[in-house]
């Protein structure tokens, strides 16, 4: 059977170069994003150049009814067995200039969206024995307060929501990735009004090259992938520390700086 890729996103940006990559790898696809015409598009190229399947779903992921067309295609088709959510919104400026609706409406998509879909895609795949998952996090993951608040703790979730899943997954034979991409050149900041050229160029990354990179983690085994990382000691040893902590973190008795009259002096 010839697997098939699920991407959201796919419209432009990252989740159009993986809809590319994997279409080049020989998978069949959905592609899914809210404009029709780019999707249909963009299945009309990649199906003549790959003799792969290529089914334009337009679906607005941020409705029910969007999402729920998304779920009910991981349940119940058992070809579908790779899943790359990458459908999502930037922001401008920190929160206390930002609309909240703005905001909620992105933690809909960024992570509601992304949640809901990957639980229905990991239940099935584990049922099946077999299937892959891709969430695009983001850097700010590892540094919220770099950005605005709503975003890099939305992303944030995305990590640490990747690697618990990929740890219970990991026994059925179902592959998760979470993809850390720093500043990557897509239409995410014409979107979110945020100019492009104010940044740094030496610290932006071109989609593809962001996309080839996180496929070569995929393959290498990762389950987190920083595109950006050359030295990835920075990486192992931050999680190193994060699991020395783990003895020293719920205990009967309250550490002796917080007992009454206690503290650092
Ligand atoms: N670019 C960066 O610097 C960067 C860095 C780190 C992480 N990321 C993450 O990478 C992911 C992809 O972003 P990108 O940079 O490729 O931006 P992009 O070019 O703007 O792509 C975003 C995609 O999401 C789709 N989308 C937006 N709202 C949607 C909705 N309500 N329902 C369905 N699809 C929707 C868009 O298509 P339609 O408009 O057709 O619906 C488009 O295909 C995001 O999760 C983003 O947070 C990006």
């Amino acid at each position: 059977m010839k697997e098939t890729a699920i991407v959201t996103g796919a419209s432009s940006g990252i989740g159009a170069v993986y809809a590319e990559r994997l279409a080049r790898r020989g998978h069949n696809l959905v592609v899914v994003a809210r404009d029709q015409a780019r999707l249909e598009a963009l299945a009309e190229r990649l199906s003549g150049r790959y003799g792969i399947a290529v089914t334009a779903l337009s679906a607005d992921l941020s409705r029910d009814d969007g999402r729920d067309r998304v779920s009910a295609m991981l349940r119940s088709d058992e070809a579908h067995s790779i899943l790359v959510n990458c459908a999502g919104v930037g922001a401008k400026g920190p929160v206390l200039q930002s609309e909240r609706t703005g905001l909620e409406s992105m933690l809909t998509l960024n992570v509601n969206v992304l949640h809901t879909l990957t639980v229905d895609a990991a239940q099935a795949f584990a049922s099946r024995r077999r299937g892959a998952i891709i969430n695009i996090a983001s850097v700010v993951a590892l540094m919220p307060e770099r950005f605005n608040a709503t975003y890099g703790a939305g992303k944030a979730f995305v990590l640490a929501f990747t690697q618990a899943i990929a740890a219970e997954l990991e026994p059925y034979g179902v592959r998760v990735q979470a993809v850390l991409p720093g500043f990557t050149r897509t239409e995410l900041f014409e979107r979110a009004g945020v100019d492009i050229e104010a940044i740094p160029p030496e610290m932006i990354m071109d989609a593809g090259d962001m996309v080839d990179a996180a496929l070569a983690g995929f393959d290498h085994g990762e389950v987190v992938t920083i595109p950006s990382l050359a030295d990835v000691r920075l990486w192992s040893d931050l999680e190193k520390a994060r699991a020395s902590l783990a003895p020293h973190l719920s205990l009967r008795h309250p550490a002796a700086r917080y007992a009454a009259g206690g503290g650092p002096g």
